[in-house]
């Protein structure tokens, strides 16, 4: 009798570690196929959330789905730079697998933690003056990316179609934003340039705080108001949006989320279609791929957007030829 137990007993105690090392084996199958990255974004405005999505849907189309076989780690930092320091820091403890960076601040952030994670940027509209690398075309550290560099030539263009009258021409910007100090330096070359006879007024702000005071500085001084890709006024789109609105001001900007949110026009790129770029090279990398082979993907087809609500509100007839070449023409 106390032998057949005894076999009973070694036999439950074969199967249970049997079972053990089978459930083990498939947790550690399940863990090497599991990606884990970092997502760093700024600041929450609208074109920025959208790029996000975009790249969460893109890469789950790529064969990483978030809860299935890819972890995100999605952290916000609300417009703060000691916030993107720590959230960089914490990201390179975590040792992920890769690191997106949603424009140009976390990227510098992320940047300045590591040089082994890959980072792949969204939306870093001029990667070299942001110190991000040299070469476009062969990126010779750990990051690469998309860019959303506009025209600002074709983008005064437009404006003069809109409004022919433009004389004095107010540009509002965050001074320490580099995506748009390059816009502005553009503008400038080509106004030096002696082709048209408008005259630049620089309004710039240092947080979201100066942006209403800055906004109304310009009023009554200038014919049209300039808003580049600024991740400071994109975050506070409604309050200049209304400012410019009740002073019957046209106001450009650089962005489509810009001119959803109330701006008059844009000629820029599609957000979308630069957040599905973006996953489809973080994909490459989590497959393998070396960040020095994939070079950084700069947008080329740009776009008109109108907002046919404000232009109504400012008095403004939109040109037929506008609306016809508009992407997207926005009433809300
Ligand atoms: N290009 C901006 C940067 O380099 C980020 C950005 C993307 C943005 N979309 C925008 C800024 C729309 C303002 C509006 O930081």
């Amino acid at each position: 009798m106390k032998g057949k137990y005894l076999r009973l007993l070694s036999l439950a105690l074969l199967l249970i570690t049997i079972a053990g090392c089978s459930n083990q084996a498939a947790n550690s199958d399940k863990d090497s196929s599991n990606k884990r990255i970092g997502i760093l974004q700024i600041v929450e405005h609208p074109s920025l959330n959208s790029i996000r999505e975009a790249i969460i849907a893109q890469l789950a189309v790529d064969g990483f789905t978030e809860g299935d076989n890819l972890t995100i780690d999605y952290q916000n930092a609300q417009g703060d730079q000691n916030n993107l320091k720590s959230i960089a820091q914490k990201f390179v403890q975590e040792d992920y697998d890769a690191i997106i960076a949603i424009a140009t601040p976390s990227a510098q952030a992320i940047a300045g933690e590591t040089q082994q994670i890959p980072i792949i940027f969204a939306a870093v509209t001029d990667p070299v003056s942001a110190g991000l690398l040299k070469n476009l075309d062969s990126p010779e550290g750990n990051i690469t990316g998309t860019s959303d560099i506009i025209s600002a030539e074709q983008n005064l263009l437009l404006q003069l179609k809109i409004t022919p009258a433009i004389h004095k021409l107010g540009v509002i910007y965050n001074s320490s934003e580099t995506a748009s100090q390059l816009v502005v330096k553009q503008l400038k070359e080509y106004l030096q340039s002696g082709s048209q006879d408008i005259q630049l007024q620089e309004a710039t702000v240092t947080s979201t705080s100066e942006v209403d005071q800055v906004v109304h500085s310009l009023i009554g001084k200038v014919d049209a108001i300039f808003a580049p890709i600024d991740n400071t006024i994109a975050s506070s789109m409604p309050i200049v949006a209304q400012i410019a609105i009740d002073a019957k001001l046209p106001l450009y900007v650089g962005a489509d989320s810009m001119v959803k949110d109330g701006g008059l026009a844009a000629y820029g790129v599609n957000y979308e279609i630069l957040g599905e770029e973006t996953a489809d090279m973080a994909a490459e990398v989590l497959n393998g791929k070396a960040v020095k082979d994939l070079p950084v993907k700069v947008m080329d087809s740009l776009n008109v957007y109108v907002n046919q609500t404000t232009a109504d509100k400012i008095g403004i007839t939109l040109p037929d030829e506008i609306l016809k070449q508009a992407l997207e023409v926005f009433k809300n």
